[in-house]
């Protein structure tokens, strides 16, 4: 692991100087969670003005002197400025100020994660560049970069003269209603990729995840280690069992019949869906356990596993349109656009890239998902007009339920819907049905 550095919150989501607004999600928090209060006053003005310079090197430099508690002490003089901006006139996210609560889950998040993640305020994978096993990109850490910057580049038309009140931003995916369309990622491989980390165990992680999205009103997600004994996973469906018909299950693209094992245990917990990250495919040919080696799938392979289940089949890893109408042939329910984060392959475009030739060729036929630094409503938004039809998160989840547990997972789910339903007002989009590519420009 590299030395650590680290960023101060973002003044948009920081407000930490707010407590008097905080709701009852907060409240959790704080009895979750002891505050740490900085105790250098000189380290916080130098850190502080050093992340006021636009030399972003030296800023990083100075994290790795003062270490995790400057960190904290980062996070309250932005606090402090947050503060002030805190007095300007309501926002639409109302007296609970749900994004200031946001802030507080990061600056707590950062101070379990450190030096694993350092929370920082834009997640772009470069600090953690390379960092894999690990919460990074593999290699240059292109992949993860790119779908940073190619959601970046798409850009929301600003429409406020379209009397568009109340937009709905809920949705409907094989069936279910949620309350707005964002889910979990599935996560995996936890104790390979966080040896250290053990701030909770992966029973109370996925509880956190799947616990804060049901809260919110959406689905929670589990994924799968191509090593993990069948003990284990066992255990991790006991956890989905506890919400039928939540929960999206992560099933990594073992041979058939131990897909098939898993595949079982995922129904017996009733799970509301299931995703074969097939671009975890590249990892398994120097594995030597044959039977549950990952492997690439053919069409017919991928069809035995539709045929095996009722329960709604999406292919995650797909970046092409070829490949979606090949999964498609296969008879799989849906699509999910994605290169893992930058985990699997590195130097691949980003996903806000790939996924408007994808949904050209498959829109309408099956659910197109797709993830890749889904931050903001915003964020939901743009690749909802790019042709998804729902997104998943992933990393910032992760911090979420580590800076907070549930009620800070659902407190980030819940703030994304909010700010998502000021931009559908401001981008003149009732519903979202009615998102499409007229809104970006
Ligand atoms: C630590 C870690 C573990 C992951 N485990 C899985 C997994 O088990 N199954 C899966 O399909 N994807 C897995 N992914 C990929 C995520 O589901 C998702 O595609 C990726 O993180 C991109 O979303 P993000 O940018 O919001 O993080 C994992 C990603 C990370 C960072």
């Amino acid at each position: 692991m590299r030395a650590g550095p680290g960023h101060v919150l973002s003044s948009e989501r920081s407000g930490l100087g707010n407590d008097s607004d905080n709701s009852d999600i907060t409240d959790a928090l704080r009895a979750e969670m002891p505050t740490r209060v900085p105790d250098r006053p000189d380290e916080i003005a130098l850190r502080s003005s050093l992340m006021d310079t636009p030399d972003r090197r030296a800023a990083l430099k100075a994290t790795a002197v003062f270490g995790g508690g400057a960190l904290v002490a980062m996070g309250a003089a932005t606090a402090a400025r947050g503060a002030a901006s805190d007095a300007a006139p309501a926002t639409h996210y109302g007296p609970a100020s749900a994004t200031g609560n946001v802030g507080q889950v990061y600056q707590r998040a950062r101070e379990a994660l450190y030096p694993v993640c350092r929370v920082c305020p834009q997640c772009d994978g470069v600090a953690c560049a390379g960092e894999f096993p690990g919460i990074g990109g593999l290699g240059a850490g292109l992949s993860f970069q790119n779908n940073f910057t190619s959601l970046q580049r798409v850009h929301l038309k600003l429409r406020p003269l379209s009397g568009n009140r109340k937009p709905d931003c809920s949705t409907v995916i094989f069936g279910q209603k949620l309350s707005l369309p964002a889910m979990a990622a599935p996560f995996g491989g936890l104790d390979v990729n966080f040896p250290h980390l053990h701030d909770m165990s992966e029973a109370q992680y996925f509880d956190a995840i799947i616990g804060g999205c049901v809260d919110a009103g959406t689905m929670g997600a589990v994924g799968d280690f191509q090593g993990d004994a069948i003990a284990l996973t066992q255990a991790r469906y006991d956890v989905v069992g506890r919400y039928p018909g939540r929960v999206i299950a992560g099933i990594k693209p073992r041979p058939n019949p131990n897909f098939m094992q898993v595949l079982r245990l995922a129904e017996a917990a009733k799970a509301f869906m299931v995703t074969i990250d097939i671009d975890s495919a590249g990892r398994g040919w120097q594995d030597t356990a044959a039977d549950t080696a990952v492997e690439p799938k053919t069409v017919a392979q991928l069809r035995e596993i539709v045929r095996a289940t009722r329960l709604p089949l999406v292919v995650k890893g797909i970046t092409t349109p070829d490949d979606a109408l090949l999964a498609l042939e296969a008879g799989a329910a849906g699509v999910c656009v994605s290169n893992h984060g930058g985990r699997v392959l590195d130097h691949t475009a980003g996903t806000a890239e790939l996924l408007p030739a994808v949904a050209d060729k498959v829109k309408g036929k099956m659910v197109i998902l797709v993830d890749g630094c889904v931050h903001y409503g915003t964020d939901v938004l743009k690749y909802v007009a790019l042709g998804a039809d729902a997104v998943l998160v992933g990393r910032h989840l992760w911090r979420a339920a580590h800076g907070g547990g549930r009620p800070a997972v659902a407190l980030f789910m819940k703030t994304m819907r909010d700010e998502l339903t000021a931009a559908m007002v401001l981008t003149a989009t009732p519903n979202i049905a009615s998102v499409n590519r007229q809104i970006l420009g």
